[in-house]
């Protein structure tokens, strides 16, 4: 039985069509998950929406339309943007289906009965953009801290009683030192705990747009109770509810890996571990708090109206190009600005020129030198031959350090270094030059190099699946020998297949706009 690996995306409010922002959350959730099956583990990818509360009621409202017509509606917008941007997530859940209101009710049901949740009042802020209470002292010129508005509040609220997980999550945090990456991040969130837990407020009498509190019908569960829920919801939790799957929530919970934006980690490494201790469920192994991308400085977002189509960008500059961006440009993590300058480079520069290039002039020389016949590695491989292969056969435990920490654009930049070590040996080995003086070392350097540029094809599948699958196709290499049972030098690139002739992976990027000033 191979290893398991179950991974996450947030769910995302309904309150709009999605963004780049969405898009960046599950694109990287995408590659992880590509990277863990060619890398031999049972998958499980998680996607969704998150339907329920007052943001999305109000935007229904202002649609014209019922909270179910409108959810349907913008769902359907998230579910079509993973087919379009080639994301290959196994499950879509969304917080309006029987199996997740199962789930919501049972998980409620749990801490009611340990005395975890408790009637009470609810007098404070609100901000529904957030769907998040606020302090006064929180609140900055009489703002929410993100700069969404706030109302007051005041009604009847069953609470959850976090105050008395403060120590347990502490010595979590300190027995698991993984549980939050960056570490910077990990470590906000330790000071945020230490500095006390004040109860939490977990329904909502004023509005009917949720799901209903089993043992009172005056109450809505809180959005974000509801929400997180549904990572456990898709496991097929509770096991012996009408869509329980005992084999399955075995098999697949803990969750390896929520990925989430920095707004939204308090949820998911404060309350969603302490509900869950409440619950007797055991914890996720990890939540990674990943950065925003900003449009002129300001976080790009639904509710500020400033979003960036990913559908535009995959469209225009092609989806693979998009998608090697938003991996490559920004350390993960980190804030990133979007720009389409810095896109336009890491097409010509990155892909057409460095891999794109490699694998066109390779592949040329192939096909018009060797009769379009995949030549042997060298029997003997020289100096240089070597040291281009170990380069490359060394890659895959680097590139899987550096994704199993989430660091992308490091996994990336590795895979960049041996293309250029691969552009370099090209220079100085000048094939085109042996095809006269030495027509048998001609034909061992250009297949070290396609052996070069097989291995990193393989590699750059979790980002770039369909480009890799070209440049594959145009190296002969048989679809069930893509894996990375194929990489370290566990195995080498055939020969004596024909090859076709081959037509550019990677073109470059010419703005329309600039040929007509130009
Ligand atoms: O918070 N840059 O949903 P949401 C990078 N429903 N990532 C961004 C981004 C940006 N500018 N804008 C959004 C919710 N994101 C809840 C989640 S989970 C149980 C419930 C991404 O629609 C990022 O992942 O507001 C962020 O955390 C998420 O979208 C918020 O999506
Ligand atoms: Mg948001």
């Amino acid at each position: 039985m191979s290893q398991t690996y179950y991974i996450t995306t947030p769910i995302y409010y309904v309150n709009d069509k999605p963004h780049i922002g969405h898009a960046y959350t599950t694109l990287s959730c995408d590659v992880m998950a590509r990277f863990k099956r060619l890398d031999g583990y049972d998958v499980t990818f998680l996607t969704g929406t998150d339907e329920h509360g007052q943001k999305v009621e109000k935007a229904a409202e202002v649609a014209g339309v019922s909270p179910q017509k409108f959810t349907d509606q913008v769902s359907q917008n998230f579910r079509e943007l993973t087919a379009k941007l080639n994301f290959s997530n196994d499950d879509f859940i969304r917080t309006t289906e029987d199996r997740h209101k199962q789930a919501c009710q049972k998980i409620w049901s749990i801490l009611l009965e340990n005395g975890h949740i408790t009637l009470g009042k609810y007098e404070g802020w609100y901000s529904v953009r957030d769907e998040t209470f606020y302090t006064e002292t929180e609140l900055v010129d009489g703002k929410a801290p993100t700069g969404a508005p706030v109302e007051w509040v005041e009604e009847p609220s069953y609470f959850f009683n976090l105050s008395a997980w403060q120590d347990k999550l502490l010595a979590f945090y300190a027995e698991n030192t993984d549980f939050v990456g960056p570490e910077s991040r990990f470590n906000e969130v330790k000071s945020f705990v230490k500095g006390g837990l004040r109860d939490l407020s977990v329904s909502r009498a004023s509005f009917k747009w949720g799901v209903p509190v089993p043992n009172d019908g005056d109450h809505v569960m809180y959005v974000w109770l509801d929400a997180l829920t549904n990572y456990v919801t898709a496991t097929g939790w509770p096991v012996d509810g009408a869509n329980g799957d005992a084999e399955k929530h075995e098999r697949l919970w803990p969750a390896d890996l929520h990925m989430v934006g920095k707004d939204i980690l308090r949820f998911h490494a404060v309350y969603w571990p302490a509900f869950l201790m409440a619950a007797g469920l055991p914890l996720p192994k990890r939540v990674f708090a990943h950065g925003w991308w900003t449009n002129e400085g300001q976080k790009i977002s639904k509710s500020l109206g400033n979003a960036i189509d990913p559908n535009h960008l995959a469209e225009t500059y092609g989806l693979d190009q998009t998608r090697y961006f938003l991996m490559r440009e920004v350390p993960f993590g980190n804030d990133g600005i979007f720009s389409v300058p810095a896109l336009t480079q890491r097409i010509n520069g990155d892909l057409a020129n460095d891999l794109g290039n490699l694998s066109q002039r390779v592949l040329s020389m192939i096909f018009k030198n060797c009769d379009g016949i995949m030549p042997a590695q060298p029997e003997k491989p020289a100096a240089e031959d070597q040291a281009l292969l170990a380069s490359v056969d060394a890659l895959l435990d680097t590139v899987r350090q550096h994704i199993d920490k989430q660091a992308f654009h490091e996994a990336l930049r590795v895979i960049w270094q041996v293309i250029s070590n691969a552009n370099r040996y090209v220079d100085n080995v000048a094939p085109w030059a042996l095809k006269k003086t030495d027509p048998a070392r001609m034909a061992e350097v250009l297949a070290v190099l396609a052996e070069t540029i097989r291995q990193v094809a393989i590699l750059v599948q979790p980002v770039m699946p369909d480009a890799a699958a070209k440049i594959l196709d145009q190296l002969g290499v048989d679809p069930a020998a893509r894996d990375f049972t194929q990489l370290a030098g566990q195995a080498r690139l055939a020969n004596g297949q024909m090859i076709a002739k081959p037509e550019p992976v990677f073109p470059r990027f010419v703005d329309e706009a600039d040929i007509n000033a130009g």
